[in-house]
């Protein structure tokens, strides 16, 4: 009933495209979990002029106390914390002194966090993935409509130095007209899953026990989606998942964990390799992959093909007319003329990953100082995790593809900026 675009249900609110940050002298951040993520991304919230971090939650009396620590000794204030079990955060969110609320717990929690959040009047930004249901990305994107709170999916891996320069010169037409692209996660996790002092408990072995599908499909389809202007010019209508059956986890667990683990209690079902294919509305392809259970090095393949040519990364590497026409690879690092603005201004970045994690909350938290409009939103954030459920889905039904549906309820059409942004005026 009240059905719009591309199946979507009826809008409860206006819609959040283009919707700029009020602007404020300083930005107060409130931080949900505080564990490998949180713990460190911290440091990189401390380190930005003009953002004050005013309360931090986590059960985990000690990790908490160790990130008050931090705060105190860049020079401001001890935070409030909150340490009260698994619901405190929403003591938390009901604080009249923060702007923003970053949540980096275990999946499970994501949804609830972000819902809270707005339903308190803070801005969001929640890790990957932002949920795991279709129904829950709905309700993400009506709260934000009515709530006019963004909520954002904090993907690093859109400000990539590399995902950054590539972005630039797809705008710039170097790679022709857009044809296809790839994403993936292709980490091997098995160690730090079996490991009993990496995450805080089992929580995101045990989502292997539970789905089939892309767990993580964030790290690659942001990067793609941003080359593509998906929501932006283009958006993705349906995606087709294959998965291969699982059999990583087991074997690592008999190879390595004593028996009487309670580790032996669970019954893995999650593929060890999903491929996806997504397709959007112009046509074009993007392969993502994920892969967490089986040996190999890291890679988020990050590949982007048009009419001119193609760029590969994992090593980079790139073949674009009419600068390459002998069918062999180029030098990537030739195209630094291309770097963001961004990457010109913060050529070595503190903090994990390559500096992508220092620039994109550089970013965001300019954003909201500034008063400037978000380089990514709820729109996006529910796109790029879409796969999660789909893929599932898709895998059940021997790949039968899923319709992805319209967050922007048509918006899409509209060009707009995303994270090729221009260097504001203010900063
Ligand atoms: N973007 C990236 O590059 C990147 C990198 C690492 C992890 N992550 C993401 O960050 C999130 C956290 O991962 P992690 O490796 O830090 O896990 P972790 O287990 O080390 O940390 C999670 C923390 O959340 C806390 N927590 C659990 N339930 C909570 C609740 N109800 N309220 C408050 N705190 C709660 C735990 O006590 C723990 O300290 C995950 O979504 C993960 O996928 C993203």
């Amino acid at each position: 009933a009240g059905a719009t675009a591309a199946g979507a249900p009826a809008r409860k609110g206006e819609t959040m495209v283009g919707v700029p940050f009020e602007g404020r002298s300083t930005v107060r951040v409130g931080i949900i979990g505080l564990g490998n993520r949180g713990g460190s991304m911290i440091d990189l919230f401390l380190a930005i002029p003009g953002v004050q971090v005013v309360a931090l939650c986590d059960p985990v009396k000690d990790k908490t106390a160790r990130a008050a620590a931090k705060v105190t000794a860049a020079g401001q204030p001890a935070p409030a914390t909150y340490t009260k079990g698994d619901h405190d955060f929403e003591n938390l969110c009901k604080r009249g002194d923060i702007d923003f609320v970053y949540a980096a717990t275990p999946w499970d929690w994501h949804f609830e966090m972000a819902k809270t959040a707005m339903l308190n009047g803070k801005h969001v930004g929640v890790e990957c993935p932002i949920a795991l249901q279709l129904d829950q990305l709905w309700e993400l994107v009506d709260l934000s409509e009515r709530t006019r709170r963004h909520c954002m999916q904090l993907e690093n891996c859109c400000y990539g130095r590399n995902e950054m320069r590539v972005l630039r010169m797809a705008h710039a037409g170097k790679f022709g007209d857009l044809l296809h692209g790839a994403g993936a996660y292709n980490h091997d996790l098995r160690g730090l899953m079996f490991d009993p002092d990496y995450y805080e408990g089992p929580w995101r072995r045990l989502w292997h026990t539970r789905l089939r599908g892309d767990l993580y499909p964030n790290h690659g389809f942001g990067p793609v989606a941003n080359y593509m202007d998906i929501n932006r010019g283009d958006r993705v209508t349906h995606i087709s998942s294959f998965g291969t059956p699982s059999l990583g986890l087991a074997q690592y667990r008999e190879a390595h964990m004593p028996k009487g683990d309670p580790s032996w209690k669970e019954t893995y079902i999650e593929s060890d390799r999903t491929i996806s294919l997504v397709q959007t509305a112009k046509g074009r392809v993007i392969r993502l992959e994920h892969d967490v259970s089986t040996p190999h090095p890291y890679s988020r393949i990050n590949s982007l093909g048009g009419t001119k040519g193609v760029f590969e990364d994992y090593p980079e590497r790139i073949y674009i007319e009419p600068d390459h026409t002998n069918d062999s690879w180029g030098d990537f690092s030739k195209y630094t003329d291309f770097d963001h603005w961004l990457w010109k201004e913060h050529a070595n970045p503190p903090g994990g990953h390559g500096g992508m994690d220092y620039i994109m909350v550089f970013r965001l938290m300019q954003c909201l100082r500034v008063g400037l409009v978000p380089d990514f939103d709820v729109y996006d954030a529910a796109t790029w995790t879409s796969p999660v459920p789909l893929s599932h889905l898709s895998i059940k039904a021997k790949g039968a593809p899923q319709a992805i549906p319209d967050f922007t309820r048509g918006m899409w059409k509209k060009a707009r900026p995303g994270v090729d942004s221009e260097k504001p005026e203010e900063a």
